[in-house]
C-alpha cells in the first residue's frame, strides 16, 4: 500500500498520521507520506506540540518536513486520507477523473464509517493534540486491519 495523509499545514495532524501508520505497518513495505493542501509551512519540521505528543507515545516525527499536496500525488499513492471536509474539497479540486477521486477518503471514516467526522485542527488551541493522536491512532488500526 502507498498511503498519503493530508491536512492543511502538514505540520500538526498529517505528520502524526504518517508517523503512527509507519510504526503500525513496520515490516509491511508500505509507503507512507504526508502533505498539506496549503503551502504556508513547506520545508518546516512538524509543530513542536505534535512532536511532543508523538514522543510521549514512542513515535519520533521530528525528521519530517512539510510538503504541499500536488496533482502528481494521485499517481504516486493508492489511498489519500484527509483530516476534514475542507481538506477533502481542496484535494478533490486537483483530481482529474474517477480513478483519482476514488482514492480520497476522510480518515475517520475508516474506524467510524459514513460519519465524515473531522480530526479537529489543533493548531490554534493548546489541548487538542492528545485527542488528535487518539483519533488518528484509532483510524490507523482500522487501516492496518483492512489492507494487511
Ligand atoms: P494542520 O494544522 O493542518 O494539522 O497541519 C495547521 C497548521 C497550520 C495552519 C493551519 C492548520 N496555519 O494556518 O498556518
Amino acid at each position: 500500500m502507498k498511503i498519503l495523509m493530508v491536512c492543511l499545514g502538514n505540520i500538526c495532524r498529517s505528520p502524526l498520521a504518517e508517523g503512527i501508520l509507519k510504526q503500525k505497518s513496520e515490516g509491511l513495505s508500505w509507503v507512507i507520506e504526508s502533505a498539506g493542501t496549503g503551502a504556508y509551512h513547506v520545508g518546516e519540521a512538524p509543530d513542536p506540540r505534535s512532536i511532543a505528543v508523538g514522543r510521549k507515545h514512542g513515535i519520533d516525527i521530528s525528521g519530517q518536513r512539510a510538503q504541499q499536496f500536488k496533482a502528481r500525488h494521485f499517481d504516486e499513492f493508492d489511498r489519500i486520507y484527509v483530516m476534514d471536509s475542507s481538506n477533502y474539497q481542496n484535494v478533490m479540486k486537483l483530481a482529474s477523473g474517477e480513478d483519482d477521486r476514488s482514492k480520497v477518503e476522510i480518515l475517520m471514516n475508516e474506524s467510524r464509517p459514513n460519519r465524515n467526522e473531522a480530526v479537529p485542527d489543533p493548531y490554534w488551541g493548546d489541548d487538542g493534540f492528545e485527542n488528535v493522536y487518539q483519533m488518528i491512532d484509532e483510524a490507523c488500526n482500522s487501516i492496518l486491519k483492512k489492507f494487511s
